[in-house]
């Protein structure tokens, strides 16, 4: 089988965490510094602090902004449940605006429509499968509502939009570091932001709420990443360039190869954007048949998402069940993903296209 996701870890990386383990230093120390540094240094802001997960970040970002309890923010359904599950710890409201079909990410003109509502405080965009959103047009809407707008960035590290890397472009962003995301620390986040007062906050919650040691001013968690994730972190973001130039150059061979396949959607890749190809998520009408094709001959895939947030039973229990998103729900349908990592052969890439290009049961 080819597996749709292989964290490629190498010796560098062995190396790195011995060398943590022999210095005993294991918990939040030294390197954990030096990864938010070169992270931020990376992305193009002023300050990181790392977290134990991407949904930490989330959630420090929020509060950390005042987010609370009778606040509104809008967010995509079309997303991992992390991102509106972090409004949700807050106490505060998500509101699912539907996406554009075209790019599956948020859609500027809904974005626009429910930015008027005065309780609308936030909004979280998610640069899904590594395609930057149309940022001109949110940016737009969030100056001119005066809300603040954080940039859910796990899919997207190191996709650039006009020139610009995503991550940079709202008050705060977030970054996870899971076992399958483009870099990894296993498990791990990065919360980033040129907002001293927004990283100083957040440097303490991530620390039960302290800003001097053993004195708690809020409440806070222990989101803390480790000295031994943040080696790791290191070696895999020296790597990162190259992993994403070899994901684009798989997804342009597979876009290449489907050409002509009328039946299924190859991802979107327009001009202005550098996407990371976080997933190569294509679109067909008969998926259940199209997927028993793929496993039937060894090839991985998976679905992002199969159940637009809206309709997962925690949101109908809150109270969503009536939230029409056509197309979030028309999407979570037809979308697939297949294998696009840099651990991919050309062989695998071949078997790949043969298996997608010999299925002849499509409506
Ligand atoms: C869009 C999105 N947001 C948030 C997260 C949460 O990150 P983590 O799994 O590190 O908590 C993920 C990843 O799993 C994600 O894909």
């Amino acid at each position: 089988m080819i597996p749709l996701n292989r964290p490629l870890l190498g010796r560098e990386e062995a190396e790195a965490v011995s060398s943590a383990l022999r210095t005993g230093q294991i918990a939040a120390g030294p390197r954990v510094r030096a990864f938010e540094e070169a992270f931020a240094a990376y992305i193009g802001t002023k300050y990181a602090v790392a977290t134990s997960s991407g949904t930490a970040a989330l959630h420090v970002a929020l509060m950390s902004a005042g987010i609370g309890p009778g606040d509104r923010v809008i967010t995509t359904p079309f997303t991992f449940a992390a991102t509106a599950n972090a409004v949700l710890f807050c106490g505060a409201t998500p509101v699912f605006v539907d996406i554009d079909p075209s790019t599956l990410n948020l859609s500027p003109p809904a974005v626009a429509e429910a930015a008027q509502d005065p309780k609308v405080k936030a909004l979280i965009v998610v640069h899904l499968y590594g395609l930057p959103c149309d940022m001109e047009e949110i940016v737009a809407v969030v100056r001119d509502r005066g809300i603040l707008l954080i940039e859910d960035c796990a899919q997207a590290h190191g996709a650039a939009y006009r020139g610009r890397r995503v991550g940079t472009f709202g008050h705060i962003s977030t970054f996870s570091f899971y076992a399958t995301k483009n870099m990894t620390t296993g498990e791990g986040g990065m919360l980033l932001t040129d907002d001293a007062q927004i990283a100083g906050r957040a440097r303490a919650i991530i620390n039960h709420g302290a800003y001097q040691k053993y004195r708690h001013e809020r409440l806070g968690y222990n989101y803390r990443m480790t000295d031994i994730a943040a080696a790791l972190g290191l070696v895999q973001l020296r790597k990162l360039p190259g992993f994403n130039r070899a994901r684009r150059r798989n997804a342009a061979y597979l876009s290449e190869r489907f050409q002509g396949l009328r039946w299924l959607e190859v991802p979107p890749y327009p001009a202005d954007r550098l996407p990371v190809f976080h997933q190569y998520t294509v679109r067909v009408r008969d998926r259940d048949k199209f997927c028993a094709h793929l496993a039937a001959r060894g090839v991985g895939y998976g679905i992002h998402y199969p159940l637009p947030l809206h309709r997962q039973p925690l949101y109908r229990q809150l109270g969503y069940g009536r939230v029409s998103l056509p197309e979030s729900e028309r999407a979570a349908q037809e979308v697939v993903s297949l294998p696009v990592h840099p651990g991919l052969t050309s062989r695998d890439l071949e078997t790949i296209a043969e298996v997608v290009a010999s299925y002849r049961d499509h409506p």
